[in-house]
């Protein structure tokens, strides 16, 4: 707490969220040009690009996870159901008629029942497919030394469709992600938070989002 903000995102999960926008855009912009949508930096260049990038995002995620394990972070990204239909609702309903948020983030809890599935979904599903089908079609493209024949690839058309794919994917996310990032207390809230690292404590709640109203309403009881 520092007067009335609370401290929600560290120093280094701030540094990683931005590195990490930063990279997936620039590998999205190098990818669609490799793949043909687009042209910028021309083709070879962005060849040279998105690999320098690839490896760079790789050394993040090695850190992103070490940081998780270390710290215990990564118990906030374990989904639950409790609160799901209500969160949902929300988005669907609610959000249209001022309805107030059904879950209030805490220190200990700042991601609502959908932000847990979504990124919890991105970081087993998402990131993995599209760093492995990177990495084979790097391995595949430069060239047989490292053995890929291995594993029995012999074309570059399955792994480029998953690779593209997985880059659709975490598109369509990015695009939900900068629309609901608006739907905080204020339109900026939110990005003030993840830039700042501080949230206005009056649109704090007091209990982990994962918690059943029974077990909210025993330790108020308690206390
Ligand atoms: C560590 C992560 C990544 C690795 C190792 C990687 C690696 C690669 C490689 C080696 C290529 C082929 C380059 C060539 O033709 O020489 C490629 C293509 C591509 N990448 Fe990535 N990439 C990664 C992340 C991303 C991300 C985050 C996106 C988008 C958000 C993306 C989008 C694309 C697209 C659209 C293509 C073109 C696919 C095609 O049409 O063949 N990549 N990537």
């Amino acid at each position: 707490m520092n007067g009335n903000r609370v401290y929600v995102y560290r120093a280094f999960e701030r540094f990683w969220h931005w590195s990490q926008s930063v990279l997936i855009l620039f590998l999205a912009v190098t990818g669609f040009e490799i793949h043909g949508a687009i042209t910028f930096f021309g083709f070879h260049q962005a060849v040279i690009y998105h690999n320098t990038a690839a490896y760079a995002l790789i050394v993040l995620i090695a850190f992103a996870i070490f940081w998780h394990l270390a710290t215990g972070e990564w118990k906030q990204y374990v989904p639950t159901a409790t609160h799901i239909k209500a969160q949902t609702n929300y988005y669907i309903f609610g959000i249209f008629r001022n309805v107030p948020h059904p879950t209030k983030k805490t220190a200990l809890s700042k991601l609502n029942p959908l932000q847990r599935l979504v990124y919890f979904a991105l970081k087993v599903l998402v990131i993995p497919v599209i760093v492995t089908s990177g990495l084979l079609y790097m391995l595949y493209r430069y060239p047989h030394r490292h053995g890929i024949e291995a594993l029995n690839i012999d074309t570059l058309h399955t792994i480029a469709i998953i690779h593209t794919v997985g880059a659709f994917l975490l598109i369509a996310f990015i695009v939900a992600h900068i629309y609901l990032i608006t739907t905080g207390t204020t339109v900026l809230s939110n990005l003030k938070a993840m830039l700042t690292g501080y949230e206005d404590a009056a649109h704090m709640g007091q209990h982990d989002t994962s918690e059943t109203p029974s077990q909210i309403t025993d330790k108020e009881v308690q206390s």
